[in-house]
């Protein structure tokens, strides 16, 4: 077996989020409050969960942080952009997700978390105006200057090494384009041309952060990294990215219910689902410009686990429908509906329904702290480029041309449990726990 070295977690991660809203802000305040031992992080594997490693007598059951070296809660460092000046603690009672008193104790250190300046274009945007903004006249020079944000903060916060994660709004569709994406070469004459139609702000983060080798995760369901531009520049860079959009309610729903009616062979004639959601993110996708782009992320989901040309008796004329409508009054506490239409035995009909009143954000936060430890954990072991492994936390996961999207979440999880076991030095295995 191969050893993959893995560089010990030393010193301060700095954690750059852009966007501090409410997934940032209840991520931000969780780990705060857990680290001081007032909370629990419910949801986060890193922080909860055992992995089985090593077969027959020599089984044992160990933490995450047990079989490979993790960050500390306590070493992490926040920062992060956004395009208003709100702190983290503004950010989080604006939220209305935790209640006052699950903020008041880590008030002080989320008063200290002041965005940077973000880079925006209301064309991506339409329903945001930001104020907080950085002026630079290109899309090259924005990422110049985020690159210098970067180094800043990792130098006055003495931090070791830097995550940055993207929690802010979900920008309107962008295709892939022959001209700007297909390489690195073309990404940066792009840029350098000021291109604002194929370069997204968010890509102007992404190039920053690959550029100073840092790990670059991408949350909501925006191109951004998925381009082989990027994949090239990641490679060359040793940065390790992943994405798209975090898997939280209906579509962890879906990746749950989708193996089951394929494990049983039962079949699929529709599937309808429907949310409300009176946040911001809501607000914003309720343009439908910016719903295109997380409807591709949403709807990419079924016909591959329930593969039509496999199983053309069962899988083979699939209605599947995705809506997500503002509605204010519900906030951040979404309500998903499913209605599944199946079949079984002689084609008989039945029907599923499903309804998650779940809290978006509190659902998204493990996710991000998750995801910014593991990825930390991949650049210290030399990987770079996409991290398909962790395709267990997201909607829509990144994958190159040659290869298809893993969304079962039980395949998913086995991939994330057998990279960590790689990486702790224990054989890759799918025994039964
Ligand atoms: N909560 C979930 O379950 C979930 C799941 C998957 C994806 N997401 C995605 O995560 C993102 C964040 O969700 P949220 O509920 O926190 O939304 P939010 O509206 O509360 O926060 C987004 C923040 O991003 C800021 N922003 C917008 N454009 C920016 C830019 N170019 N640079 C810096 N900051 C910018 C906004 O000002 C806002 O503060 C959304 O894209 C959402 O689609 C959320």
């Amino acid at each position: 077996m191969e050893k993959i070295n893995v560089a010990p977690a030393n010193g301060k991660l700095g954690v750059l989020c852009i966007g501090m809203g409410a997934v940032t802000s209840t991520f931000m305040v969780g780990t705060l409050m857990s680290r001081k031992g007032l909370s629990t992080p419910v949801g986060s594997l890193t922080q909860l969960a055992t992995l089985r490693v090593g077969k027959g007598d020599q089984k044992q059951f160990k933490k995450f942080g047990e079989v490979v070296p993790l960050a500390q809660l306590d070493d992490i460092v926040f920062g992060g952009w956004d395009i208003f000046p709100d702190t983290a603690y503004e950010s989080a009672i604006h939220a209305e997700v935790l209640k006052e008193k699950d903020i008041n104790p880590v008030r002080e250190e989320l008063e200290a978390i002041k965005p940077m300046p973000a880079v925006f274009d209301h064309r991506f945007v339409k329903r945001l105006n930001g104020t907080h903004v950085k002026k630079q006249a290109t899309r090259w020079e924005l990422a110049a200057e985020v690159r210098e944000d970067i180094r800043r903060f990792k130098e006055e916060n003495n931090c070791d090494r830097i995550v940055v994660i993207w929690a802010a709004s979900t920008e309107i569709y962008v295709p892939l384009s022959k001209e700007a994406h297909m390489d690195l070469a073309s990404l940066e004459k792009a840029m350098k041309e000021d291109d604002t139609t194929n370069i997204a702000p968010s890509m102007c983060y992404a190039y920053a952060a690959i550029a100073e080798g840092c790990p670059f995760i991408m949350g909501a369901p925006n191109l951004c990294v998925d381009m082989p531009a990027m994949w090239e520049f990641s490679k060359k860079m040793n940065a390790p990215i992943s994405g798209k959009d975090f898997k939280t309610g209906q579509t962890m729903m879906k990746t749950v219910l989708a193996p089951a009616l394929k494990t049983r062979m039962l079949g699929l004639n529709g599937w309808f689902s429907t949310n409300i959601l009176g946040n911001r993110d809501g607000e914003v996708l309720d343009d439908p410009e910016n719903f295109k782009t997380k409807e591709v992320s949403k709807l990419s989901v079924i016909e591959t686990i329930l593969d039509g040309k496999e199983y053309p008796e069962l899988y083979g004329d699939i209605y599947h429908k995705v809506r997500i409508n503002y509605y204010p009054p519900r906030n951040d506490d979404k309500e998903g509906w499913d209605n599944l239409d199946i079949f079984g035995w002689m084609n008989y009909h039945m029907q599923i329904k499903v309804d998650f009143l779940c809290k978006d954000s509190i659902l998204a936060a493990p996710l991000l702290l998750d995801l910014v430890l593991l990825s930390d954990l991949a650049k210290r072991a030399g990987k770079s480029g996409i991290q398909t492994w962790l395709s267990f936390y997201l909607k829509s996961p990144m994958h190159d041309l040659e290869h298809k999207p893993v969304h079962d979440l039980f395949e998913q999880f086995a991939m994330l449990k057998n990279e960590i076991r790689r990486m702790g030095g224990y054989e890759a295995d799918q025994e039964v726990d």
